[in-house]
Order: structure tokens, then sequence, then C-alpha cells
């Protein structure tokens, strides 16, 4: 497959396999080495690049598990251009070196990189930006006062250029020649990708890659034939009216959390805690639900929310409670040929607190994902939509719990009632994260939690103090 895009500023043609991952391409073809290879899963920063799309968006993204066919018709700015054409340093280079910002180095192109994005961006959540970088020796804080001394410095004009030239309509990349590689597609609507995939059931769909591309570099999968959904622009649209919010497939994680922002906050902050800016500017709805991991932070809530899966074959289409498309470990039900079309949320009150509890903070997997959507009526429990992750070999709702809470009065003592029927809808596993009885008394707890925190108590470790 032959992909087009700028690499710092300039028109590239790569004949590649589809799925050889950028880091790959920039190091072994481009000899650009600045970009480092640290873990190759989407967990370490160290290869973080650059990438702006034809609508002028420019967002981090990780090298590593990003694929030459994403890259049709953007633009990848590595760190050697970071730094001006004349080698002139990039604000955030110059604060680096000033607050002594590196040692060994190995992470500091990576730094570099998600920095001058935020900075680009505005974006002043220095915490937040850089924790899905990660340095082993200078530490963060010397790298966090780089970044806000850079602030208010001017963005150098190189760091809008690709913006601009993907945007000038005179702007034409060169013409491809249709290769003899195994087939790679990646069609512009939802209908092209309809037709494809009905005719080509057996193919792997690529939308953010975050799952996918860990099968090659880490499986070593051959994954031919493919077809990537980022240029589907109608898969990519949020539409909302009164009663529901329609969310496309290859939304974005961070897009997501943005939508649920002002409406529900709990879930935009559950989406805060979902791997890294690099892995939230990837991974997409579509995506998390698509891949049936019991450990999908998106689905639980969704599901809390009353969501509807929206899926599409060939011109047909159906949609079903979220819930019911996961049977059970490892299987949905999609029939093959069929892909996941879009999401719908109903339009609600917001009663929605999300719970994760994972080992790390920040840029962890869930052990335990609990969601609750209870409405109380005059001091009585009048409807209770309760979703976990982690509990079971699917995202599923806790039905046991939620029928002892409804039509009981909303005191201490139905929640107490309530806590003991976990164990009648969740058997859960003990794994490396957590043991089943961990899992089922966290369960429990975050039932509690729900509850005090609907009485207005402080029940986070963001806002508890002693
Ligand atoms: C470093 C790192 C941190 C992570 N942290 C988290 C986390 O905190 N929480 C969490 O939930 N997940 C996390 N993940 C997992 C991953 O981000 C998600 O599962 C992600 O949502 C997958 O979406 P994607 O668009 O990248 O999917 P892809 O990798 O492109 O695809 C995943 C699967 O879904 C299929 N697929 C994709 N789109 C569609 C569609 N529209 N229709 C049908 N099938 C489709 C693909 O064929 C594939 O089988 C993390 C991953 C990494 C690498
Ligand atoms: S090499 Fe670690 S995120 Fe890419
Ligand atoms: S400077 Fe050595 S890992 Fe960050």
């Amino acid at each position: 497959m032959e992909t087009r895009f700028l690499l710092n500023g300039e028109p590239r043609v790569a004949a590649t396999d589809a799925t050889v991952t950028l880091l790959d391409w920039l190091r072994e073809e481009a000899r650009l080495t600045g970009t480092k290879e640290g873990c190759n899963e989407g967990d370490c920063g160290a290869c973080t690049v650059m990438v702006t799309d034809a609508d002028g968006t420019s967002r981090a993204l990780n090298a590593c598990i990003l694929f030459m066919g994403q890259l049709e018709g953007r633009a990848v700015r590595t760190v050697e251009g970071i730094a001006g054409p004349g080698g002139e340093m990039h604000p955030v280079q110059e604060a680096m070196v000033a607050h002594h910002g590196s040692q060994c180095g190995f992470c500091t192109p990576g730094f570099v990189v998600s920095m001058a994005v935020a900075h680009l961006n505005g974006r002043r959540d220095h915490d937040d930006q850089l924790a899905g970088n990660l340095c082993r020796c200078t530490g963060y804080a010397p790298i966090v006062r780089a970044a806000e001394a850079a602030e208010d410095a001017p963005v150098p004009d190189w760091m809008r250029q690709d913006a601009e030239t993907l945007g000038d309509p005179a702007f034409i990349f060169p013409q491809i020649r249709p290769s003899g590689a195994p087939p790679a597609v990646s069609p512009t609507s939802s209908d092209a990708l309809a037709e494809w995939y009905a005719a080509h059931p057996d193919a792997a769909l690529i939308a953010g890659a975050t799952d996918v591309g860990l099968w090659v570099t880490k499986g070593l999968r051959d994954l031919a034939p493919v077809a990537f959904l980022n240029r589907c622009a109608d898969l990519r649209r949020i539409v909302s009216d009164t009663e529901t919010i329609r969310i496309g497939a290859t939304v974005t994680m961070t897009e997501l959390g943005a939508v649920f922002a002002d409406r529900h906050p709990s879930l935009a902050e559950l989406i805060r805690r979902y791997g890294s800016v690099q892995v939230r500017n990837a991974a997409t709805i579509g995506g998390n639900i698509a891949n049936g991991s019991p450990i999908g932070d998106s689905p639980p809530a969704l599901i809390a929310l009353g969501a509807r899966l929206h899926l599409r074959k060939g011109e047909a289409r159906r949609e079903m409670p979220l819930e019911a498309f996961f049977l059970e470990y490892g299987k949905q039900d999609r029939a093959p040929g069929e892909f996941v079309e879009a999401v719908s949320v109903p339009v609600q009150a917001d009663r929605l607190a999300c719970y994760k509890l994972s080992k790390r903070f920040d840029q962890d997997i869930s052990a335990v994902c609990g969601c609750f959507n209870v409405t109380v009526e005059e001091g009585v429990v009048t409807a209770a939509r309760i979703a976990f992750g982690g509990m079971a070999g699917v995202p599923k709702r806790a039905a046991a719990v939620e029928a002892a809470l409804l039509g009981q009065p909303w005191s201490e003592a139905t929640v107490t009632a309530a806590q003991a029927r976990f164990a009648e809808d969740f058997t859960p596993l003990s794994d490396m994260r957590a043991s089943a009885a961990y899992r089922l008394r966290a369960a429990e707890g975050m039932l509690m939690r729900y509850f005090r925190e609907s009485r207005g108590e402080a029940v986070s470790v963001l806002e508890v103090r002693v």
C-alpha cells in the first residue's frame, strides 16, 4: 500500500505494508531516530509524534501503535520537526534546557513532542497532558516546571504549517500507484465500508489501533486484509437532539470526554483516567465496545446510561441495548461483515457516577469499574441502572442489586441490604489485578460510596481531606 502524508512539512509517499507501524518506518526507512522505542505498546510515550488532520486538529499519538495505513492525507511531525527549519529550538525545548528537564534523555523527545502539542493547543493541565510520558530518571517536577515556563511563549510558525498546508485548497498530494500488496482499504464513508466489509467479512477493522496495534507489535500477527476506519467522516459524527446523543463509532475517547464534560462529569472524569492523552486521542468508542473486553471502561458507563448500540452489515441495520451485545467472554452479538456504526445515549438528568479502581491512578486498566445511575423520587428509588466492568467475563448489569433497590426508600439500610445481592449478580475472577473477594467487596463499597455521594459527602480520593 502507498500512503501519502506530510512528514515534518514535506509531502511523502511511503510504500509499505499498511500495518507497518509509523515508529518502525520512521526509524528504519526514514532514518529519523529521534522518535524512541520504549515499550512498543502505547504505555511509555517515548515514541510520541504530532499528527494533524485535514480539519487542522493536531494531537499527540504514540507512533508504536499507529499504522502507516492510518496516515493517508494526514501530517506527521516528529521531534526533528518540533525544532524550526533553521534548527531554532522550540520554546518547550529551551525551557527543558533551562529547567534541567532531561537526564539520560531517552524519554525527552517524547516529552518534548507532547509538550509542544499541548503548547500549540493552549493546554495548561500539564499533569494530564504528560501522564502518558514516562520518565525514569529526571522526575516530573523539572519537566512540569519547563512546561509552565513555556506557556506564554508564542507558538512558532512552523507548528501551524501542517494545518495550513492541509487546509490549502491548492495543495494536492502526489498521485499514487495501485500496489500489489495485500488488500488494505481506507474508505471515506460508512457506505463504502459497509459494501467492502460485507464482501470481505474475514477482514480486520482498524479504528484507533490501540488494541490492534498490539496484535502486530506483540503478537506479530499478519492482519491482511484490513480496513482502516479513520477516514469514514460520517462515523466520526456526534449528533444530538432533545432526546438522544448519537455518537459515531470512530469518535475518540478525547472527543467523548468533551461531549460528556457538562452532561455527565463523572463519565468525563472516568475518561480522563483512560490510558493517556496519546491513547485517548487514538482509541475510539466503537473499538472499546467491539473488542468485547470485560474491563473496557466506557461500556459500563454507557450501559448505566441506557445506551443503545447500532450495527450495520451491508444495507441492513439493527440496534440493541448495549448490554445485549456482550454475550459471553470473547463473544459478542456481531455477525461476520457487521460493524459498529454508532452508540446512542438518552438525554437525561445527571445522576451518573463512575468509579474506576486500578492499581495506579493514571494510565492503568480497571480492576473494577462500577457505574451507577439511580433515580430517587420523594425518597424512593424509582429506577436503577448499575453496571460493572471487571466483575464478569463481560461488562454486565447488577440485576439483583438493582431489584433490591427498586421501590425501596433511598436509605443506608436499603443500600446495606442491596450490597448482599452482589454475590448473586457476579462471580468474579481472581487475577493479577485483584482477587475475586476483593472485587466483590469493592463493588459493595462502591454502592455505599454512591449513596454517600448522593448525600453530598466527599468520597473521591481527590476530595477527601483529613
Ligand atoms: C497504553 C494503553 C492504555 C489503555 N488504557 C485503557 C483504559 O484505561 N481503559 C480502557 O477501556 N481501555 C484501555 N486501553 C484499551 C484500548 O484503548 C481500548 O480497548 C480501545 O477503545 C480500542 O479502541 P480502538 O479504536 O483503538 O480499537 P482498535 O484497536 O482499532 O480495534 C479493537 C477491536 O475492535 C474492532 N473494531 C474497531 N472498531 C470497530 C467498529 N466500528 N466495528 C466493529 N469492530 C470494530 C477491531 O477490529 C478490533 O477487533 C488501553 C490501551 C493501551 C494500548
Ligand atoms: S514505545 Fe512506549 S508508547 Fe510507544
Ligand atoms: S531523562 Fe531518563 S528516562 Fe527521562
